[in-house]
């Protein structure tokens, strides 16, 4: 039998609670101390996953910059992308690093590898297993709110690292928990960094506190 990839969620986090700006605007909340973990973090698993929006907003290359790495053994980008919107132009299909796209459509994009599924086959479950046949072990789910909680709510979040910087973003910005949220009880760990606090959350509790929530997101 093939077991599912060991699943890792990291998102950043402004003090009031926000990922994202006023209509999903981009805002670099990690500190420059906080980059080098998250580079690490790629740089240790077999795929990063990001959903269309995320691609469509920020853009990211989602690259491991200047950690030392094994070029034949660059994580592969996968992008969750149904309705094929991201657009063709993006840092993603710069065939810098294997790049993969899970989408209902059949139009190609240069420098990817385009995953053609029936609605069904794009759940977490069956992309788990599919990810298990590239032989991934282990992947980075790094955004946005509606795939982390895809993940999240299946049940198969390992390890999910919240980091808090010390930023404040306008207050009709994306907010990660609804503000009657409680987490108190699923943190596992935190701990103090440079310019921000990283702190480990119980996915599994998690799930049952906040995922009933954002369902109807
Ligand atoms: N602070 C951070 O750490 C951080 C990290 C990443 C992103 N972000 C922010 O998060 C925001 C984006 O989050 P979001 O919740 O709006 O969107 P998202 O999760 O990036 O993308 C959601 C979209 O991806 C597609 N999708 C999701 N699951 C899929 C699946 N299983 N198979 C195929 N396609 C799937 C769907 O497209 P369709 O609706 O077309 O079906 C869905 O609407 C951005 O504003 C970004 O700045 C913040």
């Amino acid at each position: 039998m093939t077991s599912r990839p060991r699943v890792i969620v990291n998102v950043a986090m402004s003090l009031n609670g926000m990922i994202a700006g006023k209509s999903g605007e981009r805002v670099n909340i990690s500190s420059a101390y906080d980059w080098e973990r998250v580079y690490k973090l790629r740089s240790s698993v077999d795929a990063i996953v990001v959903g269309a929006n995320t691609v469509i907003r920020d853009n990211p290359k989602l690259s491991i910059n200047h950690v030392e790495h094994d070029l034949q053994k660059l994580p592969t980008r996968v992008i969750l992308d149904a309705n094929l919107r991201v657009p063709r132009n993006a840092n993603v299909f710069d065939g810098s690093m294997r790049t993969m796209v899970f989408t209902e459509k059949s139009d190609e994009i240069q420098n990817a590898e385009m995953m053609r599924r029936k609605r069904h086959e794009l759940l977490v479950d069956h992309l788990l297993i599919e990810f298990s046949s590239f032989g991934f072990k282990k992947i980075l789910v790094e955004g946005g709110k509606r795939v982390i909680s895809e993940f999240v709510s299946s049940g198969s979040v390992d390890e999910f690292y919240l980091y808090i910087g010390d930023i404040l973003i306008e207050k009709d910005g994306l907010r990660l928990f609804d503000l009657d949220t409680n987490i108190t009880n699923v943190i596992r760990d935190i701990k103090m960094m440079k310019s921000g606090v990283l702190i480990s959350l119980n996915p599994y509790l998690l799930r049952e506190s906040w995922i009933k929530k954002v369902r109807d997101f």
